[in-house]
């Protein structure tokens, strides 16, 4: 972390030794068909130059396509693959609000999206067969592209190192850097994304959470202001005024944890989460018969401490949602976040505690837990 997150990339032969990819490119092109799976296809010599195809896909369209130089990309295949939502086991060294997916390329001899950049970091997990990393210049906004109407090609690569990355190898590259892979055999690369709001994302989504606990009535004031010598000029003093209202909103330390926490705990399909209504006493009832519990892979769960007026307390962060705890439910939380199942064993401390267990209950209507059928 020290020498390397966000600084330079690292190439680290053999992170996963003798890895084995669960899927192969047929399964990826499998996804490719489903209506809610995100993916594309990137032919360099296309209709047009790097043409960019966007699914879903019809499986005729994989008929249709040359030998050489393309690529599928599928977005958070993690999503949809219990296999490829294990290898985010491995990242735990990361904060989990900072990853945001998993996605899977496969890709024929020559293929690649071109050489770019990517404002997010990113671990490069080779899965299948071999491709050539190049790494080039830190890229910004001026950075000259070509002409694409959806692709954003780097027109200056200015290489600085290579290397073949063969199935376990893993390269991170952090934000910026740029970067073109190209296939040398068929090869499917994992690329472990992440999230970072950009600044203006921040400034302008935490302004609209404050306002909305903001009042109409409450205003600029100016009581006890002097006279205006020149009734067209904006005084220091004015802008002093203004510039105590902003910081009277935006100081506020609770806000912002609790704007925070539920902007990166968005899940990325909502619609994945499908809850049902469930009482304390069946959900304990339940437990004694054996129900076993598990987190729903589209929930992203968070927590933080919170110092209230009263008492040390909580916050529990859930899919963008976030509720106020009592502090004595943090073994609980470390549970439901890090837990591989849960059920009476480890539940079994829990079900006197009425916060508890309205707390299991909410999750389980939520659908952020979800009940594994024996
Ligand atoms: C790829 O997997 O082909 C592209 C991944 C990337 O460059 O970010
Ligand atoms: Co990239």
């Amino acid at each position: 972390m020290r020498d390397y997150w966000q600084k330079k990339p690292l190439l680290i032969r053999q992170a996963f030794p003798d890895f084995v990819s669960p899927l192969d490119g047929n399964d990826l092109a499998g996804l490719s068909l489903e209506d809610l799976v995100e993916s594309r296809i990137v032919l360099e010599h296309g209709e047009t130059p790097w043409q960019l195809r966007n699914g879903p896909f019809t499986e005729d369209v994989y008929s249709t396509l040359p030998e050489r130089d393309w690529t599928l990309l599928v977005q958070a295949v993690d999503q949809f693959s219990p296999e490829v939502a294990e290898v985010l086991e491995h990242f735990k060294f990361l904060p989990n609000w900072r990853i945001d997916d998993v996605m899977i390329s496969f890709a024929v001899p020559g293929g690649s999206v071109g050489p770019h950049y990517d404002n997010y970091d990113v671990f490069l997990l080779q899965a299948e067969g071999q491709r050539l990393w190049k790494v080039g210049q830190t890229c910004d906004n001026e950075s000259l592209l070509l002409k694409h109407p959806d692709l954003r090609i780097l027109d200056d690569f200015k290489q600085t190192d290579e290397w073949l990355l063969e199935p376990g190898d893993m390269l991170y590259l952090p934000p910026r850097l740029a970067h073109w892979g190209i296939a040398q055999t068929d090869c499917m690369t994992w690329s472990v994304g992440f999230r970072a709001p950009s600044t203006a994302e921040v400034v302008s989504h935490y302004a609209d959470f404050v306002a909305r606990f903001l009042p109409d009535e409450q205003r600029y004031t100016d009581a006890d202001m002097s006279p205006a010598s020149d009734p067209s000029y904006i005084r220091q003093e004015d802008i002093q005024r203004l510039r105590q209202l902003l910081n009277e909103q935006l100081n506020d330390d609770r806000m912002l944890l609790t704007w925070f926490g539920q902007y990166m705990t968005e899940p990325r399909y909502p619609e994945l989460l499908v809850g049902s209504e469930i009482s304390a006493d069946d959900l304990i009832q339940a437990l004694h018969d054996g129900a076993v519990f598990t987190r729903n892979p589209t929930a992203r769960l968070a927590w933080s401490h919170m110092q209230l007026d009263t008492e040390p307390a909580v916050v529990f962060f859930v899919s963008g949602n976030s509720r106020i705890l009592s502090e004595h439910l943090v073994q609980l939380l470390n549970l439901l976040c890090n837990a591989d199942a849960m059920h009476i064993d480890n539940l079994q401390p829990w079900l006197n505690d009425p916060e508890a267990t309205t707390l299991l209950c909410e999750l389980v209507k939520q659908g952020s837990l979800e009940c594994l059928d024996e």
